[in-house]
């Protein structure tokens, strides 16, 4: 295999797939049916045994956030505390429900929420709180459910990052008040597109179950036996936002492959650590890989000049850089008068991320680190 200039791309992410999905995926096109149905619910129990609690799997991770949203009445005139440095998702699930996204900063060491300047924004029209569990890291998981409890607000976790990572032991979805998950094409795991609500509330599994299925009363549990409802009933907006048997096909096969898959993500996560640390130039995310599973590698690149020649130097080396995220907070339509995200708009344009997927060869490893640190000594 040739690496550099005349090797293959090394991608900054990708789906990973084996024979196991596309026989999966094979089985529900043979029987021709493609809707929500039996893989769904097979998808879902599996779920359910993997979290201990009931999971609902959806279209894709921005709809389990703005389903997660609505099932705890977000609207129209309320606020939800969340970190400019995220993935549009997180913002538009929230302006979905009418409500306003609080751009919050972030903590510079995890690139979590940061609670002293969440505490800051809370207002009475502050509902919930959405802690963005960044690159797989899920920050003061604690601090944010006790700040949650004072200010009598629910947490929404957009853990779209964070599959199968802990926390003080515990899976990510096990506990909290609702958990969302993403399931698109790069994620921890993947169901092509697709995301999933874990929680142990009532109201809020009944919620979503109709919801997903444009709020048809009932109609869940008639579409996991492959049949559906013709005499609806509909008392609550809903959405087309369920999940089709061949993207559950997709998933099963990604849980039963998850501890390989994860163990790579760790395996070259620890690698970056190891050969970057103390880098002159390069400060690294506090994150233990014990612990979680990395969706993402981002760092940062201190006084970091010229980041988009950089990334189109590194790409004509086949090297495939990216950074995370624009921040929310400057985009139009969520930009709001004197907001000062003070370690935001520090890491911002120090950040880079480098390629993470399992099917990164050690070897590409190598020759990442290495082309990295040749170049970027030219553009700090
Ligand atoms: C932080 C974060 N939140 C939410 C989402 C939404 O997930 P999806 O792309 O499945 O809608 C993503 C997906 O990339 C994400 O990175």
């Amino acid at each position: 295999m040739s690496l550099g200039k005349n090797g293959k791309l090394i991608r900054l992410s990708k789906s990973c797939l084996s024979v196991l999905e596309k026989r999966y995926v094979l089985n529900v096109l043979k029987k021709e049916y493609l809707g929500m149905g039996l893989e769904v619910a097979q998808f879902e129990s599996q779920l359910n045994s993997f979290f201990k609690r009931k999971a609902l799997c959806v279209a894709n991770g921005t709809a389990a956030l703005q389903l997660a949203l609505q099932s705890i009445n977000i609207k129209k005139g309320d606020e939800v505390l969340v970190q400019s440095l995220t993935y549009l998702s997180s913002f538009q699930a929230i302006s979905a429900t009418g409500a306003i996204p609080v751009a919050c900063d972030v903590k510079i060491d995890s690139g979590t929420i940061d609670l002293e300047d969440a505490r800051r924004k809370i207002s009475k029209r502050t509902k919930a709180i959405m802690p963005v569990h960044y690159a797989g890291g899920v920050g003061n998981l604690s601090e944010i459910y006790k700040f949650a409890k004072k200010f009598k607000i629910r947490v929404v976790e957009d853990a779209a990052h964070a599959f199968g990572s802990r926390y003080k032991n515990k899976l990510i979805g096990t506990q909290g008040d609702i958990v969302c998950f993403s399931f698109d094409g790069i994620k921890n795991i993947t169901s092509g597109e697709g995301g999933c609500i874990v929680t142990n509330d009532k109201k809020v599994i009944n919620s979503i179950q109709d919801a997903r299925l444009l709020g048809v009363h009932g109609d869940t549990n008639l579409r996991y036996k492959n049949k559906r409802n013709y005499k609806p009933e509909v008392t609550h907006q809903g959405w087309r936002y369920h999940m089709s048997n061949i993207m559950a096909a997709i998933g099963i096969a990604q849980l039963e492959r998850f501890e390989t898959l994860a163990n790579k993500r760790r395996k070259l996560a620890k690698f970056y650590d190891k050969k970057l640390n103390g880098v002159r130039n390069i400060k690294l995310f506090d994150q233990d890989y014990k612990n979680i599973v990395p969706h993402i590698y981002p760092i940062r690149i201190i006084n970091l000049k010229e980041r988009n020649k950089l990334i189109k130097t590194l790409r004509k080396k086949n090297i495939e850089i990216g950074f995370h995220y624009y921040p929310n907070h400057k985009l139009k339509y969520f930009r709001k008068k004197n907001i000062l995200l003070t370690n935001t708009n520090k890491l911002f344009p120090e950040l880079l991320t480098l390629p993470m997927h399992p099917d990164i060869l050690m070897k590409e490893a190598d020759y990442i680190v290495k082309t990295l640190l040749k170049t970027i000594r030219s553009f700090c």
